[in-house]
């Protein structure tokens, strides 16, 4: 009986050999539950503890922007080079075929348009049964520290970390720069901190002096945001400065989708981020893909 076979083969307990030690790569989530570490595996390679973030969420404040005019022939380009979207909802469900088996980063706050001086005044848009729906890795949430609206975003942040904490889905806080903001380090130091307290799994900021010491303060990983459209060499030289000074890795929009070549661009700040190269050979390298096709 194929049963009985089974039964009697299974005698391999290996008593011999302790039990398997496990770690987990992500900074500070040692102690989250399997569905939360999962989702987190899915952003941060477990091969180099690091991501690549390709941000496209733009449109929710801008509309269509230099290099996502359309969305459903860009993003399948650059898809094989990233491993994280982050994205809203609605660009995600029309335009990203779910076959990608991409990690999703599910832009959650709303209020504003470009249209308005200021655009600080947010609010938590995105139920967390939607971002269950959508198989999200972690929500994005922007919070305005320093500015009018400091309160209120706080509160979003914490209304989606209570949300998400419920299902095992991460959450990103973002820290945002308004016009009348400050970019130190001090106030990074600050900010990053104050999102890590919060509950935050994951931080986006910018890069700045003494970055070093905003990533030893801060007990979650940082990825660094891309900002302003840089030449190709400097927005690596960004990327490598970043992950030598501690970033798990970069969540960069206009500077991969809106260079000369953009699936180039992936490629290269993947190198830089996953693969240790420095910023001079990930240009060469971006060039030599340039020059091949
Ligand atoms: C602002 C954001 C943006 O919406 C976006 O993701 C920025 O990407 P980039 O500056 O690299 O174009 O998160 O804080």
């Amino acid at each position: 009986m194929a049963e009985k076979d089974a039964y009697q083969a299974s005698k391999n307990y290996h008593e011999d050999v302790p039990p398997i030690k496990q770690t987990f790569h992500v900074k500070g989530m040692h102690h989250a539950d399997w569905g939360l570490k999962d989702r987190l595996s899915r952003i941060f390679s477990p091969r180099s503890g690091r991501t690549v973030m390709l941000a496209f969420d733009h449109g929710y404040i801008m509309g269509s922007t230099t290099g996502l005019e359309r969305l459903d022939l860009v993003i399948p380009e650059l898809a094989p080079h990233a491993d994280v979207f982050m994205a809203t909802r609605g660009a995600i469900r029309t335009c990203v075929p779910p076959t990608f088996g991409k990690a999703i980063a599910l832009r959650a706050t709303a209020g504003s348009s470009i249209l308005q001086d200021d655009v600080t005044d947010e609010v938590l848009a995105v139920d967390i049964e939607d971002a269950i729906r959508m198989n999200a890795s972690c929500v994005a949430v922007q919070t305005f520290i320093g500015s009018k609206d400091e309160k209120s975003s706080i509160d979003s942040l914490n209304k989606a970390i209570n949300a998400g904490n419920r299902y095992g889905i991460a959450t990103l806080g973002v820290v945002a720069v308004g016009k009348q903001m400050e970019r130190t380090a001090r106030f990074f130091l600050l900010a990053t901190r104050m999102l890590a307290e919060f509950g935050v799994h994951l931080v986006k900021t910018y890069y700045c002096e003494d970055f070093g010491k905003i990533v030893a303060a801060c007990p979650v990983p940082i990825v660094i945001a891309g900002g302003k459209k840089l030449p190709e060499d400097e927005a690596l030289t960004l990327a490598y400065r970043a992950v030598s000074d501690g970033a798990a890795g970069v969540d960069m929009g206009r500077n991969i989708f809106q260079a000369g070549d953009p699936a180039a661009m992936t490629q290269a700040i993947a190198k830089v981020v996953h693969e240790n190269y420095t910023d001079k050979d990930a240009f060469g390298f971006y060039n030599d893909i340039r020059q091949k096709r």
